[in-house]
């Protein structure tokens, strides 16, 4: 399977912060907002990956994220020419997808919880149809709402509801097979102007190829849209990070763990961050020798 990260957009809630900067590059709380959606996409065991970026931005992403083999993984970019709505990855992704599965993740949301690694894993390997997953929250107006029935069958899916039919809010994480780019080309654009990710998965829904996975109390998920789910998201990493000390979504740490690379790798890696925490936390990572 490959994944795709729609790193795009004007990010215009949060101006002034994104007027001269990308959004997935602002802070949540010690690394950068992108790291979290990439290390998702590598829990789920996913090492080709398309990043998708505004013209202007391409090249911070590259300064940062290089070509992925400092982590074991491959990374190619594509630029978004104008904001058009989620759909747009697949389009930009044509080639990059070929008939392959791949997973789309947006590039401002964060899944964090003990269950996720497997529920990842498990998600990439659909082999045919789509995969949601859907998080209860208290605003489901601003989302993708999923209405479901017993047996957890999609019964319904509007984009931002303004009566919303559950508390199910689509997360921004979907993983389809390849026939996707084609059901992307028939997608129209909303009332909004944009082409809706709701639309594509409306279709698996009607063909009965729509899968759902409830995301449980203990997983939490943030989109980090605004101000305040920005600081929120940080807050609740920097919580969970400071009392254990162990990091959220470091692709050192995820690499290592995942066999991508090696002690000596880790120990290269960490001499960029000298003796800063990041380092610090790379080293003692090399030196106990085994995974958190
Ligand atoms: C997009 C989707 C929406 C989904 C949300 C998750 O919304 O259209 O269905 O619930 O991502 O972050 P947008 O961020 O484009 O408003």
């Amino acid at each position: 399977m490959k994944g795709i990260i729609l790193a795009g957009g004007s990010g215009s809630r949060l101006y002034p912060l994104t007027m001269a900067m990308s959004k997935q590059l602002l802070p949540v709380y010690d690394k950068p907002l992108i790291y979290y959606p990439l290390t998702t996409l590598m829990l789920a065991g996913i090492r080709d990956i398309l990043i998708i970026t505004t013209p202007e931005d391409q090249h911070a992403f590259q300064r940062l994220l290089q070509d992925g083999s400092q982590w074991g993984i491959s990374l190619s970019y594509a630029v978004q020419p104008v904001p058009g709505g989620t759909v747009q990855a697949i389009l930009i992704g044509e080639s990059f997808i070929g008939r392959d599965t791949v997973a789309l993740i947006l590039g401002d949301n964060i899944f964090y919880g003990e269950g996720m690694p497997g529920i990842l894993k498990d998600s990439a390997r659909l082999e045919e149809g789509s995969l949601i997953l859907a998080s209860y929250v208290q605003h489901p107006e601003r989302y993708g709402v999923v209405n479901f029935d017993a047996d957890e069958r999609v019964i319904s899916l509007e984009e931002k509801p303004t009566h919303p039919s559950s508390n199910w809010a689509m997360t921004g994480l979907f993983f389809y097979a390849g026939d996707v780019v084609s059901v992307a080309k028939e997608v129209r654009p909303s009332p909004r102007g944009e082409l809706e990710i709701t639309d594509v998965n409306k279709h698996y829904m009607r063909l009965g190829q729509l899968k759902l996975r409830l995301l449980g109390r203990g997983n939490a998920w943030f989109d980090t849209g605004t101000h305040e789910s920005l600081l929120e998201a940080a807050n609740y990493v920097a919580a969970v990070e400071r009392r254990q000390g162990l990091m959220i979504a470091c692709p050192e740490e995820v690499a290592y763990n995942l066999g991508y690379i090696d002690q000596a790798d880790l120990e290269r890696l960490a001499h960029h961050y000298a003796r800063n925490d990041y380092g610090t936390y790379l080293q003692r990572l090399r030196a106990a020798k085994r995974a958190w």
